[in-house]
């Protein structure tokens, strides 16, 4: 019985001696050592042998077991760590190779100077109106009427208003101005708002001119508000906006819903005052006009004038835009081309 542990022994050894891999070595562990293995059908019989044999043959097994259990395991190391070793040299990430380009959308110029002009009035304790106190399709009632523009205002010919077809009084807005009625119908005084949105006029277009553009407007309704609260504020919003060193300047104007009304211009920084096609030879672009909220459109909406009073503006995002990029040509905005709108 010896003889015949002996044997199996050294065939086991020779096996493990040829194994290439972790798998060859699982496979001899299980055919000679598994509970179904050869040694053990063998140290079965060990049972039939004297009390002596029984000691010397079992210590014997036992031995042999045990060499073989660790001739096993330190070649199952071997092979693990090779095996590992290929395994990590094969998934291994090449990170010089160059990465596929993938393209990215970017924010549109205009989007980006509207967020930057409402954060600022954000900050100034401004709210932003919800689109339906601001449509785009408007009553001449919202847009001209109850802002105190006459019947015969030119502003109203259809050479500078579109007017929807067979539908009698209905335009698209050509300012934002109507959103400040809307408002002041829907609304109490204290009123602090600005409403961004796109506006329509039949222009003929050019570098300043679109037939549509964006404006942003403000209200300021409360008690004691003065001329001196309008100067405050657009001031401030300049110098956030521009930064303090870019020439402004405040000039009075009219308009038939503010009195009295005024403008800002900003120098043009396309041609820094020597005129070009941008500033049509004037050196200065105007971005806003601004004023105290006229009597009439405040009775128009029952908010008594002798108790409240108010300021409002309108600004040209485009052209706000244009002076702070040194865009010299406004329908860069609109006609899609990648190389400009990836500058941004
Ligand atoms: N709506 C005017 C325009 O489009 C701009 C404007 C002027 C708006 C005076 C105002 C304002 O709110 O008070 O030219």
């Amino acid at each position: 019985m010896k003889e015949q542990l002996e044997n199996i022994y050294n065939s086991a050894k020779s096996d493990i001696e040829k194994a290439q891999t972790m798998s060859e070595i699982d496979e001899i562990r299980l055919k000679y050592l598994s509970r179904k293995g050869e040694f053990n059908s063998i140290k079965k019989g060990l049972k039939d042998l004297s009390d002596e044999d029984k000691r010397v043959v079992g210590a014997f097994a036992n031995q042999i077991t045990q060499d073989l259990e660790s001739m096993l395991k330190e070649k199952h190391d071997l092979f693990y760590q090779k095996e590992l070793n290929e395994k990590l040299q094969k998934d291994k990430i090449d990170i010089t190779l160059s990465g596929k380009y993938i393209p990215q959308g970017k924010v549109h110029p205009l989007t980006i100077t509207t967020n930057e002009i409402v954060s600022i009035f954000q900050n100034l304790g401004f709210s932003v109106v919800t689109p339906d106190l601001s449509p785009e399709v408007e009553t001449e009632y919202y847009n001209f009427d109850m802002l105190n523009v006459p019947k015969d205002h030119p502003a109203r010919d259809v050479q500078d208003t579109f007017y929807v077809k067979d539908m009698d009084g209905v335009v698209l807005r050509s300012q934002t101005s109507g959103a400040q009625i809307h408002v002041m119908e829907n609304q109490k005084p204290p009123i602090k708002v600005i409403s961004p949105g796109r506006v329509y006029r039949n222009e003929n277009i050019n570098a300043r001119k679109n037939n549509f553009f964006h404006q942003i407007e403000g209200l300021y309704i409360d008690k004691d508000i003065t001329f001196g609260d309008l100067k405050g504020v657009l001031n401030e919003f300049i110098r956030l906006y521009f930064g303090a060193s870019r020439p402004t300047r405040f000039r009075s104007s009219f308009f038939p819903f503010t009195e009295p009304s005024a403008e800002v211009d900003v120098q043009c920084i396309m041609c820094h005052g020597e005129g070009c096609k941008t500033c049509s030879g004037t050196g200065w672009l105007e971005v806003l006009g601004c004023g105290m909220v006229d009597v009439n459109v405040l009775k128009g909406v029952g908010i008594n004038p002798e108790v409240y009073s108010g300021f409002a503006f309108g600004m040209g995002v485009e052209r706000l835009a244009m002076l702070k990029y040194a865009i010299d040509d406004i329908r860069l905005f609109f006609n899609d081309d990648k190389r400009f709108l990836e500058q941004f």
